[in-house]
This record gives C-alpha cells, sequence and structure tokens, in this order.
C-alpha cells in the first residue's frame, strides 16, 4: 500500500495502544469459554478492499441524495465548532463526496481511504484536495495534526472502533474534535436489514466487516480514548443508492417512513443515523 507524504503533518506512524472499554469487553468475554482470553475482532482488509475497488469500477457509489450531504455536514461544522481554515481529516472518504464539501466550507481537508481506487476517484474528481491510501487504524500522520476529524459512516466498518478511536486521539490536537455518523443498530430497519443477527438480514451490498453500531459503546469507546462524547440521533437521511435492485424500488417508501416514524421525542433512540461526536480533552497527567 502506498502512503504517500505530503505536507509537513504527514508521515508514516504506527497505531497507538488501545483502551477497550468495560462495558465492551464484558460482553464480548461473557461469550468466551472459561480460561479463554478475550481477542478483540479485527478488520479483514481484503473483503473491505476488494468490496470498495467494485465500487469504484461500477461508479455508483455516493449513497446520499445530494441534500443529505449537505445536512451532514452542517451537522459537523455544529458539533465539531471549528471555524474556516481548520485541518479537518475525512477518514474512510470514499469517492470524497464529503471532502469536497468541507473544502467549500472553508477547511483544510485531507482525505484517507483504505480503497486505492476510490482515492484514485476521489482525487480525479477533486483535484485541489490531498487524498492519501491508508488505514484508519495506522494512519499515516505525525501526532496532534489535525484540528478535527470527519468518520463518514466508516466506524460501523470496524468490528473494534478501538483501535481507530486511538489513531484519531493521537492526530488530533488537544481540544480538536470529531464528528461520526453511522447506522444505529436499534433502529428496526437498520436491525432487520443488516445485522447479521436478524433473519431479514441481506448480505447484498455491505462489506464482511459492517455492522450498525450501538450509539453507547461507540461513546465509550471514544471516552476510553481520552473523548468528551455527545450523541445524536437523526432520522431523514435519503439514501439516494443502494446495491439490491430490489431494495432500490423501494428506497421512496423507506426514505418516507424513516423520515415520518422517528420524529417523536419518545422515538429518538431509534431513529437510522447515530451521530457521534467528541472534543479531545487535554493531555492526562
Ligand atoms: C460507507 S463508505 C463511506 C464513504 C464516505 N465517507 C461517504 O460517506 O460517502 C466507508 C468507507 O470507509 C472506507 N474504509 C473502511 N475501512 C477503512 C479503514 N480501515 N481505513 C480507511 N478507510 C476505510 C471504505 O473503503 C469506504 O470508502
Amino acid at each position: 500500500m502506498a502512503h504517500e507524504t505530503c505536507g509537513s503533518h504527514i508521515t508514516r506512524q504506527r497505531g497507538t495502544a488501545i483502551g477497550r472499554p468495560a462495558a465492551v469487553v464484558r460482553r464480548e468475554s461473557a461469550m468466551l469459554e472459561p480460561g479463554q482470553m478475550a481477542t478483540p475482532p479485527q478488520q479483514i482488509k481484503s473483503s473491505e478492499i476488494a468490496f470498495f475497488d467494485g465500487h469504484a469500477a461500477s461508479g455508483a457509489y455516493d449513497v446520499f441524495a445530494p441534500e443529505t450531504n449537505a445536512r451532514l455536514i452542517d451537522i459537523f461544522v455544529r458539533l465539531s465548532r471549528l471555524p474556516g481554515g481548520a485541518r479537518i481529516a475525512d477518514l474512510g472518504c470514499g469517492s470524497g463526496v464529503f471532502s469536497n464539501l468541507l473544502r467549500q466550507r472553508g477547511y483544510d481537508v485531507t482525505g484517507v481511504d483504505l480503497s486505492p481506487k476510490l482515492i484514485n476517484v476521489a482525487q480525479a474528481k477533486f483535484p485541489g484536495i490531498t487524498f492519501l491510501e491508508g488505514d484508519i487504524e495506522q494512519l499515516p500522520f505525525t501526532d496532534a495534526s489535525f484540528d478535527g476529524v470527519l468518520l463518514g459512516g466508516v466506524l460501523h466498518h470496524l468490528p473494534d472502533p478501538s483501535r481507530c478511536a486511538a489513531e484519531v486521539a493521537r492526530i488530533l490536537r488537544p481540544g480538536g474534535s470529531f464528528v461520526a455518523f453511522d447506522p444505529n443498530r436499534m433502529n428496526p430497519f437498520m436491525y432487520l436489514y443488516r445485522d447479521r443477527t436478524s433473519p431479514f438480514y441481506s448480505a447484498t451490498g455491505v462489506t464482511k466487516n459492517e455492522r450498525p453500531i450501538l450509539a453507547d459503546d461507540i461513546a465509550a469507546t471514544f471516552r476510553a480514548a481520552g473523548f468528551r462524547t455527545g450523541t445524536e440521533f437523526h432520522s431523514g437521511l435519503k439514501y439516494r443508492y443502494t446495491a439490491s435492485a430490489a431494495a432500490r424500488r423501494l428506497l421512496p417508501l423507506y426514505n418516507l417512513l424513516d423520515d415520518i416514524l422517528f420524529r417523536p421525542a419518545l422515538m429518538t433512540r431509534y431513529r437510522s443515523f447515530v451521530i457521534t461526536h467528541g472534543e479531545k480533552l487535554q493531555e492526562r497527567a
């Protein structure tokens, strides 16, 4: 994998130590035989790269409608509280859609993705932005070299997000912030269609690594890595594309139901997307 050196803040570095929240480790340990040690699950990089390289070739991988992309960027600006000119790493940038929207808001953006072909697509579409092939769990940046991080739909591709949380903490300056969005396992549609334990699970259009997230687990993981965290739940984020042709026909109905059913405050925790955000605390003594 090629890791370019591009600007003084970018070098090749190994990932840092991992702090896994006790609640998550307890849940995993409960499934072990007596005496067996809990091994954190690993992302299968080859599956991830093959899947997203395939999408780059098909040219059909910007999943959200343009108004939803704009809404997600508004959420990033509001929750990160970072001014124009701030240095932002868009981690898991895919074809660079969000990197470009962040740049349009005046940020100094660098995109990183595991898929070399998506990085090529992004670089060809947006030549004014630096895009690097790289792994979120082992980022090619020096410590404290960014003010903000966007994790756009990528945490749920990491069976153990604690390595990524440690890397985000490492590359952010103290007081820097991250914003992440991911599908919510507590949402009935996301659970039924996209969780492996559901009888209606569909493996079409998803990688072996991904699973909708539990908001409290993700927040705990980032707190353990040294962040003050917050969580929001959003619905009405409209999909433009899904890999299954049958599901594509149902998209307008899904988009409508997702928008209407989860509006009442009572339904907040069941909305389809979890937004996790956090501010890196000052270094611990
Ligand atoms: C669901 S896509 C989201 C792409 C883009 N952020 C968006 O929202 O349109 C997830 C992206 O994360 C990338 N990805 C998955 N695992 C990664 C890793 N370990 N390091 C870097 N990128 C990764 C994939 O290649 C893919 O482009």
